[in-house]
Formats: C-alpha cells, sequence, structure tokens
C-alpha cells in the first residue's frame, strides 16, 4: 500500500525536532482526524531557509510527508519553498494512496503558517501567500494573552 520512500521516511523521520527562537513556526490540524502538524523555520538574512524541523502527532503518512516536506524546503529561499505543494511531496515521495492524499495537505499547510508567522514578524510580503485558515499556533500575539 505505501511506496519504499514513505515507508522509509516514516520508520527514519528527517528533521523531526523544534528550532528555539524560530524565525517562524506554523501548527496546523486536521479536524477529521485529530492529527497536527508544527512546523519551525530558521531563515537567515537573504530569506534562506537554513534549518527546518518539525513534530507531527499523526498518522504515518502525515510523519512521512512531514519528513519530506521538510527536506525539500531545507537550503531553499521563501520563494522556492512556496512550489513545495502537497503535490510536489506526494510526488517526491513516489505517491500516496487516497485516502492519505489529505495528509499530504498538513505539510503543506503548516509550511505556508510558518511562512506566514516569519513574514508576519519581518513585515514583508511572500508572493502567493495567503494567511493560512488553519494555524492553531499558541498565539502569543492573540489578544486573549
Ligand atoms: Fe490524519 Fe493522516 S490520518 S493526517
Amino acid at each position: 500500500m505505501y511506496s519504499d520512500k514513505v515507508m522509509d521516511h516514516f520508520q527514519h523521520p528527517r528533521n523531526v525536532g523544534e528550532i528555539e527562537n524560530a524565525s517562524g513556526t506554523g501548527t496546523v490540524g486536521n479536524a477529521k482526524c485529530g492529527d497536527i502538524m508544527r512546523i519551525y523555520l530558521d531563515i537567515d538574512e537573504n530569506q534562506i531557509i537554513r534549518d527546518v524541523k518539525f513534530k507531527t502527532f499523526g498518522c504515518g503518512a502525515a510523519v512521512a510527508t512531514s519528513s519530506m516536506a521538510t527536506e525539500l524546503v531545507k537550503g531553499k529561499s521563501v520563494q522556492e519553498a512556496m512550489q513545495v505543494t502537497n503535490k510536489a511531496v506526494m510526488e517526491a515521495l513516489d505517491g500516496l494512496p487516497p485516502v492519505k492524499v489529505h495528509c499530504s495537505l498538513l505539510a503543506e499547510e503548516a509550511i505556508h503558517a510558518a511562512l506566514w508567522d516569519y513574514a508576519q514578524k519581518n513585515n514583508i510580503q511572500i508572493e502567493g501567500l495567503d494567511k493560512p485558515k488553519s494555524d492553531i499556533g499558541e498565539g502569543e500575539e492573540e489578544e486573549e494573552y
């Protein structure tokens, strides 16, 4: 049912962890399955993603897609990272079963949410990036705090 690459990234996920004082973090959840993914980006002054880490509380496909997505954005510019869609991640993993496609969306959304957080903090605009709908981050800047 799963490709060798999916199994590999599931069993040996790359870039697991967190980044302290990250340039941007994004947390998204899937309301249907309840799985949650958080992405941390460390972005340098040239807008290059120096480092990226993730934490996923979710299914195997979510772990594998987050792992692959982090590999794909590492070392890229923020603009290039925008090209890392769930389709690109799935292709890099040699496909996912149809019922697992939503899991790969979580990775794309988490990256976008982290990029949005970075853009907000630095007062910049990233072309093609819209405010994430489902960011459920801790919301340090939210009013209730
Ligand atoms: Fe929820 Fe895969 S089943 S992310």
